[in-house]
């Protein structure tokens, strides 16, 4: 049987370990690391091992239909691109090449404020896909503009990010000197050097920027680092939510929430939907998996607004376990960028047909004809 995505690598796991032999380990590092221990990043993938679905036969399972509909758009996957900062690094031209083919695949594109391609670019090549991640920033003047530019240039939902109350300490990136612009200390340099297609293609297209902030910048002297520290309110406050519910007036999601009184302030101030998220174990090692903070969604909260998941989705059978517990679109941040860093610009289609393949078996081994009909009522009552 053909199908539609080179079989050398059928999993994302072995695009990850191409990932890992292609790229900088900086740049493999940078995607891959959690924060502290990494127990938080371990804890997503075991929480979701650990779903049992119980397949039912005796039906024809000819067709299942897996296409998803969130804020009146029916996408064509329950799986989208989630936002991912400095992710030209991954690959150069990956957020765009990653936007075209959301856009292509029908599936949702969120970029994120602190990406290295020009949001008005990714606008124009997801036109009907596109969604926009906001870390809000201390400057009101600041956040009224990028939401004033979401707007103008035609993203479509604009998902704002709570998880990140102070900057993670990543124990991986200290140890590998990664600084925007590159620092080329000896062992950047021996990494470059060991990994020439990766070199070849950032030196041609350039090296990786905050472009979408920049202009933000008061002192263009002051180091990068420091300037995306300073950038942050450090903790976003409920105000801060409903002046943006006030500025924004098409679907208003927010990331990264896992607490139930969170989740009801949301509610209050009239939020559209939530991503049940724990940043891939990036912020905080000892966060509820995803998958467990997903479980706990009041019933509520699943009335009245688009639920959503993201955080250690690696297969179709993930994605049909978050189905099982509620989620109406799921994520997949690591997944998306191993694969442009395994098989670069073309690493997106790869994505696709994967987790296209997996989520159609998925649901017809268990017996479900559609996304829409795949419920808690699958869950193994053990
Ligand atoms: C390298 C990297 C950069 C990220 N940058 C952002 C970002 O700029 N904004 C944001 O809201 N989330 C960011 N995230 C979190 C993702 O949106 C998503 O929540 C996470 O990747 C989900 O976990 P997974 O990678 O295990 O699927 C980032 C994640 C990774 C791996």
């Amino acid at each position: 049987m053909t199908l539609p995505y080179d079989t050398r690598f059928p999993a994302i796991a072995d695009l990850k370990a191409r990932a890992r032999r292609r790229l900088p380990a900086f740049a493999f590092d940078y995607v891959d690391g959690g924060i502290d221990e990494e127990y938080g990043k371990r804890r997503n993938r075991d929480a979701w091992h650990e779903i049992e679905l119980t397949p039912r036969y005796l039906r024809d399972v000819t067709t299942a239909d897996q296409s998803a509909e969130v804020f009146g758009h029916r996408y064509s996957m329950p799986i989208g691109v989630p936002p991912v900062g400095l992710g030209n690094m991954m690959w150069p031209g990956a957020e765009l090449a990653l936007a075209r083919a959301a856009q292509h695949a029908n599936i949702p594109y969120v970029l994120s404020t602190f990406s290295t391609t020009l949001m008005e670019d990714i606008a124009r090549a997801a036109p009907d896909v596109g969604w926009f991640q906001l870390y809000v920033p201390k400057n009101v003047d600041a956040m009224k503009d990028l939401i004033s530019r979401a707007k103008n240039s035609g993203f479509h939902v604009l998902v704002v990010t709570l998880d990140i109350a102070v900057g993670a300490k990543r124990n991986r990136e200290l140890k590998n000197g990664l600084k925007l612009p590159f620092k080329f200390t000896p062992k950047i340099v021996w990494e470059a050097m060991t990994h020439p297609a990766w070199t070849f293609d950032t030196l041609t297209y350039g090296q990786p920027d905050f472009v979408n902030v920049q202009t933000y910048r008061d002192n263009p002297d002051e180091e990068l680092g420091v300037f995306l520290t300073s950038f942050n309110m450090n903790g976003v406050t409920r105000e801060r939510i409903e002046m943006i519910r006030e500025l924004w007036d098409g679907p208003l999601v927010i990331k990264g929430v896992q607490y139930d009184r969170d989740i009801r302030d949301c509610l209050e101030i009239g939020v559209d939907g939530i991503v049940v998220s724990n940043h891939g174990g990036r912020q905080l090692d000892a966060a509820p998996s995803s998958a467990q903070s997903l479980r706990e969604v009041s019933a509520e909260a699943r009335a009245r607004m688009t639920v959503m998941v993201d955080s250690g989705i690696r297969t179709g059978m993930d994605i049909v376990r978050a189905r099982a517990l509620g989620a109406e679109m799921t994520f997949s941040g690591r997944s998306f960028f191993w694969g442009m860093g395994a098989l670069g610009r073309n690493g997106a289609e790869q994505v696709v047909g994967i987790f296209r393949d997996e989520v159609d078996r998925t649901l017809k081994q268990l017996g479900c004809p559609s996304w829409d009909a795949m419920d808690g009522s699958w869950l193994s009552s053990r």
